[in-house]
């Protein structure tokens, strides 16, 4: 991302001749060439879309003065590597950048100044993006952004401008992202434009890591990520498993809430902790997560002490018992789990169901671990039973959930202190006297009769 040089005195504004953008690969040629008014780029991982689209939001709102363009990611923190890209490749042409706003203004204003706005915004608040008219949005992870957010607060916002859109990410099953790419495949809509491309048509991609991902993870897992195709989640442990539906934003745990902790133990392999709370109506919130490897018992038990959550008990591999009684000794009031994994993966796909149980969206590994914790395939098919065979990877956290959900079923956090009314004050304190009681015998507190 080489920019012309430019000079610049004192007394006179800064003039830029052209932007020189990066250097597009084949497949970001043809979506840069391409024009129409929205366009839909599903692509495996590391294959360029964040690069891509940082370059054509800087080109667009430069050749648009006054514009105002809008990169908008699912939560906050995934704005972070495009803000970042964007300022540190091109300083040249930004007036004024704030990171606490995720604003930046360009110098291509009439005087060099007061030019287009590009503003990095989140789309997990939705009511946060309406009341705007935007020129050119980049929705990043469109997969994972809702289609509330789409219909209710972005298409409106590119309506009085008629404003142009591009839509970039991985595929996350055929949800409304894969609906949005197929009006992009339908020649009768002229508007939309779709593209799909493999990790591997990225001439930066490592080769190599091609191999060894493709070993690595589960086959429709690799098709997904890697390819960029659009499959139901069959194979998954937890097809069920929604972003949308089970992550959340953190919150203050109420402190009449029960909070667990679950453990995995592991050496090379991560040692995984998770905290969950559980609400009043039995709903799980998992919390935090501790994710490490390669780290003594001592440094672990350091960190798990340094959360503050008034926790009840933790649940841990039962087949760790010298663990097990290392934490006790160490002040963790810790007992076995149950290593149940069938019954335990119906306990946890029932709670996803019916949406009981949610994870704080600063939960990264978590999250990943649901998407991609499957069934062992190579198994599957060959023996009745081989379903019940999870694959040994990427489920650390979700042996802990396990163990927790497993030993803590049956648990509901504390009612909540029942908390009066205005209106049950007011009449508590004019009418519950013995006199009024003994006159309206029937009528409770006698508010009845006059609201
Ligand atoms: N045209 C290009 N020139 C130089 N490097 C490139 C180009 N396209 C992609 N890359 C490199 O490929 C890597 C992935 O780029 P980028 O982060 O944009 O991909 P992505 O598709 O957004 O990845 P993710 O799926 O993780 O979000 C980066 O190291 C980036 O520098
Ligand atoms: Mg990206």
């Amino acid at each position: 991302m080489k920019k012309k040089k430019t000079t610049r005195n004192s007394s006179q504004p800064l003039e830029i001749e052209a932007i020189q953008l990066y250097k597009p690969h084949e497949g970001q040629k043809g979506f840069h060439a391409d024009n129409s008014r929205f366009r839909i780029l599903a692509c495996g991982r590391r294959w360029g879309k964040t690069i891509a689209c940082v370059n054509e939001i800087v080109k667009q709102a430069w050749e648009k003065p006054g514009s105002i363009n809008w990169w908008v990611a699912p939560v906050y923190q995934q704005c972070d590597v495009a803000y970042s890209m964007l300022n540190k490749h091109f300083p040249e042409v930004i007036e004024y950048q704030n990171k606490s706003k995720m604003l930046v203004h360009l110098k291509n204003g009439k005087d060099g100044r007061h030019g287009s706005e590009i503003r990095f915004l989140s789309a997990d608040k939705p009511h946060n993006l309406r009341g705007w008219g935007v020129d050119f949005l980049v929705m990043d992870e469109a997969a994972f952004v809702t289609e509330q957010a789409w219909k209710e607060a972005l298409r409106p916002a590119l309506a009085d401008k008629k404003g142009k859109g591009v839509f970039i990410g991985t595929p996350a099953g055929k949800n409304w992202f894969y609906d949005l790419f197929a009006r992009g495949v339908d020649p009768k809509q002229k508007s939309y434009k779709s593209f799909r491309f493999s990790s591997k048509t990225n001439p930066h991609f490592p080769s190599e890591e091609w191999d060894e991902v493709k070993d690595e993870l589960p086959e429709e897992v690799f098709k997904q990520e890697f390819q960029a195709e659009f499959i139901e989640r069959a194979g998954m442990v937890y097809p069920e498993w929604n972003r949308n539906k089970h992550v959340c934003i953190p919150f203050e745990i109420p402190p009449n809430w029960y909070v667990y902790g679950g453990i995995d133990f592991g050496y090379t392999n991560p040692f995984a902790v998770i905290w969950a709370a559980i609400d009043p109506e039995g709903t799980y919130y998992i919390i935090d997560e501790y994710y490490e490897r390669n780290k003594t018992m001592n440094e672990h038990i350091a960190s798990i002490k340094n959360r503050t959550y008034n926790v009840n008990m933790y649940f841990a591999d039962p087949s760790g018992a010298q663990y097990i009684a290392e934490l006790q000794k160490r002040g963790l009031y810790c007992g076995p789990g149950n290593r149940d994994v069938v019954a335990g993966i119906n306990r946890v796909a029932e709670l996803l169901k019916t949406g009981r149980l949610k994870v704080f969206s600063t939960c990264d590994n978590i999250i990943k671990e649901f998407e991609h914790y499957s069934w062992d395939s190579k198994r599957r098919g060959r023996r009745d039973f081989s379903k019940e065979k999870v694959k040994k990877v990427d489920d650390h956290a979700m042996d802990a959930i396990r163990y927790l959900v497993m030993m803590t079923y049956h648990t509901r956090g504390a009612e909540p202190a029942k908390k009066k009314s205005e209106v049950q004050r007011w009449r508590e304190a004019h009418f519950r006297t013995k006199k009024h009681n003994k006159k309206y015998p029937d009528v409770e507190g006698g508010a009845g009769m006059l609201l």
